[in-house]
């Protein structure tokens, strides 16, 4: 009876179990010619690994060591949900490299929207020609949603900085649906390349000739409702938070009004490089390999984690980075003001002016 009582009360794998599990697999990762279809108990180690570690943190180490296809299911619903880490990108191309990058394919083309988007982002981690291809024929799909062709154009081009003056004439040409404008604005706008930059700001500027200066628009009033609006359309989202919405890469703007008067807010976006705020300085890595990383940087003892335009973030160890300087420009671009009226200016200040711990929202 009381012998009866214990096997109920002990769990199914008890964790020293577990353990054995984490080491024989940990131990296998480590020789070089494993044959796991040799071993029936070590296969069944990570069967039961792979169960209890979904995501874990050598669940993709050994799904690509052994080649498991067969966990192909559990890559795509990894590479999907994660699609903005570098986990999910990781996942993404390890489906590529099992030959299950059909699944990202195949997601792309169902009718679960939110998981085509998803699966256009994670697409975009593979480079796989195929795949790229499949987001080409989705861009030209015109039955499809906006937000699916914009995440198959941002897949497309937003990394791909030698393809951003193509897709600058197609722009200026005409030849781009008008629903994917605001999209191609934001790569262009934001592009490494400072040609392509110039270019889409002559393209996309709507204030022509002199600017007010700022004196004289301070003595105007603006409608918040309508510089909230300009806030997600005119490039400031892709940067900043502010009523929980856009990326954290700049500073969050919440509260920016309890900071920063209508005079400095318009300084802060007509000439950003003149007070650059403390945390947010711009910095070049350049690493052993030769790659080139702008961004904002945080130290740690060992290691520099670079967090780039966009969001995305690299970590390196500090013995591989050859030169780290820091630069003299915001990475805010200047000018941004270009791409609105005058008018459209003063609401995006009012409405950056009211942002208050205080104000309550709405
Ligand atoms: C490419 C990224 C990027 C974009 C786009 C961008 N910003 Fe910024 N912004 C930054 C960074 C980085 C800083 C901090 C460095 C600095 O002060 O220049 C900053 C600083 C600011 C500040 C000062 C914040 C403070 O705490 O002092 C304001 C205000 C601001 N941005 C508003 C805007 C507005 C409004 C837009 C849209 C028109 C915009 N930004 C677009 C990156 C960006």
């Amino acid at each position: 009876m009381v012998a009866g009582v214990l096997v109920l009360l002990l769990p199914a794998s008890s964790p020293a179990d577990e353990a054995k599990d984490i080491l024989i697999v940990e131990t296998i990762l480590r020789l070089d010619d494993f044959d796991l279809g040799g071993s029936g108990k070590a296969q069944a180690a990570v069967g039961r690994y792979l169960k209890e570690n979904w995501a874990g943190e050598r669940y993709l180490d050994l799904i690509r060591r052994f080649s498991l296809k067969e966990e192909a299911p559990g890559v795509l619903r990894l590479a999907l949900e994660q699609v903005d880490a570098p986990i999910g990108g990781e996942a993404s191309s390890l489906l590529v490299e099992l030959g299950a990058g059909g699944l990202l394919g195949k997601t792309l083309h169902g009718e679960d929207v939110t998981a085509a988007v998803r699966a256009a982002k994670a697409i975009a981690h593979t480079n796989d020609s195929t795949l790229l291809a499949e987001l080409t024929k989705v861009l030209a799909e015109a039955s499809r949603s906006t937000a699916l062709r914009s995440a198959a154009l941002g897949a497309l081009y937003r990394k791909n900085a030698h393809r951003h003056p193509e897709l600058l004439a197609q722009v200026k040409a005409g030849e781009l649906a008008n629903d994917l404008r605001q999209t191609a604005s934001e790569i262009l706008l934001l592009s490494r390349d400072p040609k392509v930059r110039e270019g889409a700001k002559a393209l996309f500027a709507v204030g022509k000739g002199e600017f007010p200066p700022v004196s004289e628009l301070l003595k105007r009033s603006g409608d918040a409702e309508a510089g909230r609006v300009l806030f997600g359309t005119k490039t400031c989202v892709v940067c900043h938070q502010a009523d929980g919405t856009g990326i954290n890469f700049g500073p969050g703007l919440s509260e920016i009004g309890d900071k920063l008067n209508k005079a400095t807010l318009y300084q802060a976006i007509i000439e950003p490089s003149a007070g650059i705020s403390m945390g947010f300085e711009g910095w070049e890595i350049i690493t052993q390999d030769g790659a080139q990383l702008v961004g904002i940087v945080q130290e740690s003892e060992e290691a520099l984690t670079v967090t780039m335009i966009g969001g995305s973030k690299r970590t390196i160890l500090k013995s591989e980075v050859t030169t780290k300087k820091k630069l003299a420009q915001s990475l805010m671009y200047p000018g941004l003001h270009r791409l609105m009226t005058p008018e459209e200016l003063v609401d995006l200040v009012e409405y950056l002016s009211m942002l208050k711990k205080t104000s309550g929202g709405s």
